[in-house]
């Protein structure tokens, strides 16, 4: 049966960050957007503001934060007041408002790594130490908390832990013991949760995700919770997000930390935000299987024809990290695919030190564009093994 997923887009001629940053013969599977167009319903509203050819500034949009709470209580039973709600124009954008909103003398931003690059500039925006908490992986693979130097770095004076859940790029969809462990150790030290959630409605069977904030109104009180309908509905160029801070004089910290630099979210994002949680759900259910069905063809695939690499299994996202250090490719296994598979990938360094061998692939896309990239990358990588 054909999906409306395999449908194949041309975006070279689209100004596509993902479709420009290798030449033409290379397969980009790196960045985190999806080769789907978005749900006829963003497109439809998008047109028909386009229609009217005057784009001036605008207000709160009616009905948008109703889509919004209607979409954390379908997806998460989490019930948000409407005050706590704060558009932005992006999630990064959000987690260094609030850096500079929480940071104090001699402070430090603490995170788990390997963990997705612009957490690396947080702390020397906001003039604060950084901390990385190295996870573990488990037998199977899995990538868990160190409990005890997560603690240790959130007790030494920390001004923040800034969390990704799902993890970005190793897929994790923590549970509710370890989240209800990462809150409870920093309620203990007065730390405050800044949790980015943007890839929180891309999870797959047998997994559930829970914002952290949703565990008890104590944990809500101090946390900012960071989500967006830019990954879930393929909207990430019209710039929109949204953070959730129930608590006001956290809120109002955070907003002071904005005055004068980061103004009100586009027109046309928050128009795209309101027709895609009020209008594409049913879409979301399609995309949420084919990107499962995906998932489990390229772990397959890497299982079956990639005999010396590692994959860690993603329990949500589109992203896939996989281990290649067994192949020792040279320069490093990101450049080798690009110069000899043709396909781009994310290079596991970005992700930090512990990402030496590793690499993220994307696997938003066609399943047929899938294929062809996971045939280019067991070629090149069959040359290396026949002569090991
Ligand atoms: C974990 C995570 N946070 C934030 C972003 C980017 O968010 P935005 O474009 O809203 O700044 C991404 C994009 O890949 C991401 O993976």
């Amino acid at each position: 049966m054909t999906s409306q997923f395999d449908a194949l887009h041309d975006r070279r001629s689209t100004d596509s960050l993902k479709w420009h940053k290798f030449s033409s013969d290379v397969l980009p599977m790196w960045v985190a957007d999806m080769d789907f167009a978005a749900p006829p319903a963003v497109t439809e509203a998008l047109k028909t503001r386009v229609n009217h050819p005057i784009y001036g500034y605008t207000h709160d949009l009616p009905g948008l934060a109703e889509a919004i709470q209607v979409h954390l209580t379908r997806h998460f039973d989490w019930q948000v007041p409407g005050e706590a709600i704060v558009y932005l124009p992006g999630v990064i954008v959000g987690f260094n408002l609030a850096a500079q909103a929480l940071a104090k003398p001699g402070g430090s931003v603490v995170f788990h790594t390997p963990v997705y690059k612009p957490f690396f500039g947080v702390a020397g925006n906001a003039g604060l130490r950084q901390v990385e908490v190295e996870m573990h992986q488990d037998g199977h693979g899995r990538y868990l908390v160190d409990w005890e130097r997560f603690e240790a770095a959130i007790a030494d004076l920390a001004s923040l832990f800034l969390l990704c859940n799902p993890h970005n790029p190793v897929g994790r969809v923590f549970e509710q013991e370890e989240l209800a462990r990462m809150a409870e150790i920093c309620l203990r030290y007065g730390v405050p949760v800044v949790s980015d959630e943007i890839h929180s409605d891309l999870i797959y069977s047998g997994h559930r995700h829970i914002p952290i904030a949703s565990l008890s109104p104590e944990i809500a009180k101090n946390s900012i919770t960071l989500m967006a309908p830019s990954k879930t509905f393929n909207v990430p160029g019209l710039g929109f997000s949204f953070a959730v801070i129930p608590d006001p004089e956290l809120r109002e910290r955070f907003n002071t930390s904005r005055r004068g630099i980061v103004g009100w979210p586009n027109l046309m994002g928050m128009i795209a935000a309101r027709a895609a949680y009020a209008e594409g759900q049913s879409w979301l259910t399609e995309l949420r299987l084919y990107l499962e069905s995906n998932r489990d063809i390229l772990v397959e695939y890497v299982n079956t024809y990639l005999p010396l690499a590692k994959i860690t299994v993603p329990e949500g996202t589109y992203l896939a990290w996989i281990d290649l250090s067994a192949y020792n490719l040279v320069p490093t296994p990101c450049e080798f695919l690009i110069k000899n598979a043709r396909v781009g990938l994310n290079d596991g360094m970005e992700f930090g030190p512990t990402g030496a061998g590793h690499v993220r692939i994307n696997f938003a896309c066609p399943r047929s564009t899938l294929l062809e990239g996971l045939n280019r990358i067991r070629s090149a990588l069959e040359n290396v093994t026949a002569s090991l």
